[in-house]
């Protein structure tokens, strides 16, 4: 092949079976070739033996991603839909029930709310009930009532999502064939994992400065794609967001605001909490007046859950500690407002974290940690499914005030509330406990 300016691969013999990431556009042409010359020859040697999975590069279709911006009137909302944990047991007829029946928890919520984006924050798949050779079709499923609104999304891969059957780099590549996937993948270490990437969001004005930064990390978990140990069992994952990531984030985040002369309001996402949300739970306390919502995962499993703190995972060792950079940088990080995780089905309170944590060195600066509701028929639990609504005007914006509620399946809307200055001592209705 030829390097040279425009020049593009032909898609029709690029099927390439691992996701191939965007990089920013390169001035080095050479460097940038030669790496593109390494990758269409790897991408052969693949091809000849894992003919099953096909995801193409974004780059190769040559489209250019619509940005995320505010409406016309000032709005911008989030649907989370959370823990779909799609294909479990294709080989009994439940399995395969259940999913429909997710779709439809899906089509449900997406025909009550009006998002600008849908967030999938992880267990998109029950990854050890799945096959090899067709682990991340699933995805097509997940992704079509998004598809037929024709909605953007952006993704968490969570510790079901990595399976001796599935990667999360496949599923990145399988959503990737769709125009509206914007889940990226901007760390490139060995150890980082996958979703880990941010998405500006522009003002409804037509404005080129991004006024809010959404953050996806990947807490990873799980167990490694194709890999056993001598025992010949599957090789654990560590499930926490890596160092790695923590300094990508920090340099990011800096770069940017330092960019755009200011502190860009930011909200994050990431599957598994950190130990703050658990040690908010045991130790303040979860108040069903002040921080609406089921609190029937006690106590919560977070991050680092199942290692201990020598980096040895041990189902024995109830926390590692390995968090503790991530939640540093995210208790520092201003203009942060809310991080939203998953991987408990009970749990799903917002709580203000401004206290300094028994334990924990140093205190969280008034953001809001927050879960979302269990939105499959997957996995473990009856509460019922739903999603959790992010709802952003740009005046609200401006005082760092979010308003949030759960819609559930049955149409109900539960847990509403303001994420203000005095979230936390403002009181509300209590969540009632409904199952399906
Ligand atoms: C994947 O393959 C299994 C085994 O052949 C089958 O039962 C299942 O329906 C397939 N799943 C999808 C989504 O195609
Ligand atoms: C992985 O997929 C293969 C091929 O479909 C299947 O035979 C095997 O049972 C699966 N392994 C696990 C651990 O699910
Ligand atoms: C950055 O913003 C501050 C005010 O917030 C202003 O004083 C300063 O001049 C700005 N710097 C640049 C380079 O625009
Ligand atoms: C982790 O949470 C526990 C409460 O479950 C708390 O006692 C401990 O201090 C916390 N440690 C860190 C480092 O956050
Ligand atoms: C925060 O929102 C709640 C609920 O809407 C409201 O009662 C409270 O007054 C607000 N607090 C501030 C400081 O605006
Ligand atoms: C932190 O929030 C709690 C309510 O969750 C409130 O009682 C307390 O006054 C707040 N502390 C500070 C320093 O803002």
């Amino acid at each position: 092949m030829e390097c040279g300016e425009g020049e593009r691969p032909d898609v029709s013999v690029m099927k390439t079976p691992e996701y191939i990431p965007r990089r920013s556009a390169s001035t080095e042409k050479d460097a940038h070739c030669y790496i593109k010359m390494l990758y269409v020859l790897l991408a052969a040697v693949f091809l000849t033996t894992l003919t099953f999975s096909l995801p193409l590069n974004q780059d190769y279709h040559g489209e250019a991603e619509t940005p995320l911006r505010f409406n016309s009137d000032g709005t911008f909302q989030i649907s989370i839909f959370e823990d779909l944990h799609f294909g479990e047991n294709a080989w009994e007829q439940w399995g395969p029930q259940q999913d429909v029946k997710t779709a439809a928890v899906m089509n449900a919520v997406l025909d009550a709310e009006s998002p600008q984006l849908v967030v999938l924050n992880g267990d998109l798949i029950t990854g050890e009930n799945t096959f090899l050779e067709n682990s991340t079709t699933y995805i097509d499923q997940i992704v079509a009532p998004l598809v037929q609104r024709d909605l953007p999304w952006a993704s968490t891969y969570g510790n079901h999502d990595s399976d001796f059957n599935i990667s999360r780099r496949n599923i990145l590549g399988r959503e990737r064939l769709y125009p509206n996937a914007r889940t990226s993948q901007m760390v490139f270490g060995e150890d980082s994992g996958v979703s880990n990437y941010y998405l500006p969001v522009y003002p409804s004005d037509g404005g080129s400065e991004p006024c809010l930064l959404l953050w996806f990390f990947d807490s990873r978990g799980g167990f490694l794609y194709q890999q056993t140990d001598e025992r010949s069992q599957r090789i654990d994952q560590p499930n926490w967001v890596d160092h790695s990531v923590v300094d990508w984030f920090q340099k990011t985040r800096d770069s940017l605001n330092a960019q755009f002369n200011r502190t860009i309001p930011s909200l994050a996402f990431v599957h598994i909490p950190t130990n703050a949300s658990r040690a908010l739970q045991l130790g303040v306390g979860v108040d069903p007046y002040t921080e609406p919502g089921i609190d029937e995962d006690t106590p919560l499993a977070g991050q680092a859950q199942g290692w201990c703190a020598d980096g040895t995972s041990d189902s024995d060792c109830e926390y590692g500690g390995q968090d503790l950079p991530f939640m540093k940088a995210l208790a520092s990080t201003p203009g942060l407002l809310a991080v939203f995780s998953a991987h408990d089905h009970g749990a799903t309170w917002c709580f203000k974290w401004n206290e300094t944590l028994p334990g924990m060195h140093f205190s969280g600066n008034g953001l809001n940690l927050c879960f979302g509701q269990h939105s499959g028929y997957g996995g473990y639990g009856s509460w019922s499914r739903g999603s959790r609504q992010v709802f952003l005007t740009e005046a609200l914006l401006a005082e760092n005030e979010i308003d949030t509620w759960i819609r559930l399946e049955s149409g109900d809307v539960v847990s509403s509330v303001t994420l203000n200055a005095t979230y936390g001592l403002d009181r509300y209705s209590p969540t009632p406990d409904t199952h399906t």
